[in-house]
């Protein structure tokens, strides 16, 4: 037999390598089912919170960045990308499972069980979690509305409010009475005399007062307390447009937060009540829309303009 050329012997050595490196690179980082079964023994506080801050400075910020996507300084020598820690990928690992990778890592990545104890493990662990919470933007609104629209909206969100707060009690009665408030405020809205602003504003005022009307129908059909949370829920993404393209007059920034089930609920402070049916943690403040002043200009084009604030992870 012909021995192969020096060409196809390095053809050859180059194939395997790269099959190798594909086959590496696609292998999964599973960990076993037993292990990610494993709940955290550690209560989700803000001590545990801050001792895994400080712990994954320490240990992880290197190759896995300040925010986990995964830009730390010694990222750029590694033979592997650390991966995004912020990602659903990783985020959407249990507990047990992110435990047992920190604990027993793969190469470049070292294995921490001998250096770190369980407690300082789990507490990471609880750290990196509160990386998966996108930081809490405060947004600018897109028009620089008049006054009257302004108080208009902020009357509207206190209605919500008051609202929202007897569906999280599940005072059904309070509910009922609490929707008309809700009814005058949007009847108000409707009656504002905005037809001398410019054409662009009035077309997306036309616009958010046919859906606060389309969502208020909807918390009137609701016949129990659960249909109308369930309503609520979807208006809840409603005022969140008309502040974030109308702004408010209100003291307070409005807060918005992303419930566990993906839906919008916004409301008046930003500790997060519990969102039913799911318990608070598992919603996450995603931006606050701040009192706005009218501009100078009177109307802005569209695109908000967000500033960014990286608000304290809880
Ligand atoms: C030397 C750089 C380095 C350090 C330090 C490091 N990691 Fe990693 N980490 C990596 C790399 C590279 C990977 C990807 C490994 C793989 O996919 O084979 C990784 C993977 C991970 C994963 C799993 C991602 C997945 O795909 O499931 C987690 C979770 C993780 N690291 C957390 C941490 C934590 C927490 C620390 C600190 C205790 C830490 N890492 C320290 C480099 C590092």
């Amino acid at each position: 037999m012909k021995p192969p050329n020096r060409r196809s012997s390095v053809l050859l050595a180059f194939g395997t390598l790269l099959l190798m490196s594909i086959s590496h690179q696609e292998s999964e980082w599973t960990a076993p089912p037993r292990e990610a079964r494993k709940k955290s023994p550690i209560p989700a506080n803000k001590a545990n919170l801050e001792n895994g801050k400080g712990l994954y400075s320490a240990h992880c910020l290197s190759c896995h960045g300040s925010t986990g996507v995964g830009n730390g300084p010694a990222a750029k020598d590694l033979e592997k990308h650390p991966g995004d820690l912020t990602s659903k990928q990783i985020q959407s690992q249990k507990d047990g499972a992110l435990f047992w990778k920190i604990s027993t890592g793969r190469a470049p990545m070292t294995a921490f069980k001998d250096t770190l104890s369980a407690t300082e493990r789990w507490q990471i662990v609880q750290y990196v979690r509160s990386l998966g919470i996108p930081p809490i933007v405060t947004l600018v609104p897109e028009f620089a509305s008049p006054d009257s629209v302004r108080t208009a909206l902020g009357a509207l969100f206190d209605a919500y409010d008051a609202l929202s707060a007897s569906l999280v009690e599940g005072d059904e009665k309070a509910s009922n009475k609490l929707v008309p408030g809700v009814k005058s405020a949007v009847e108000k809205l409707r009656a504002l005399p905005v037809d001398k602003l410019p054409k662009e504003f009035t077309l997306a005022w036309e616009g958010a007062v046919k859906s606060s009307e389309s969502s208020l129908e909807a918390l009137e059909a609701a016949e129990s307390l659960k249909a109308r949370r369930s309503a609520f829920e979807a208006t809840s993404r409603n005022v969140e447009g008309l502040w974030r393209r109308f702004g408010h007059a209100n003291k307070a920034p409005l807060h918005v937060f992303k419930l566990a089930n993906g839906k919008l609920w916004v409301q008046a402070d930003g500790k997060p009540r519990s969102p039913y049916p799911k318990p608070s943690s598992e919603s996450a403040e995603i931006h606050r829309i701040a009192p706005a002043q009218p501009r100078k200009s009177g109307h802005k084009p569209p695109g908000p303009t967000p500033e960014i604030k990286r608000g304290d992870r809880q």
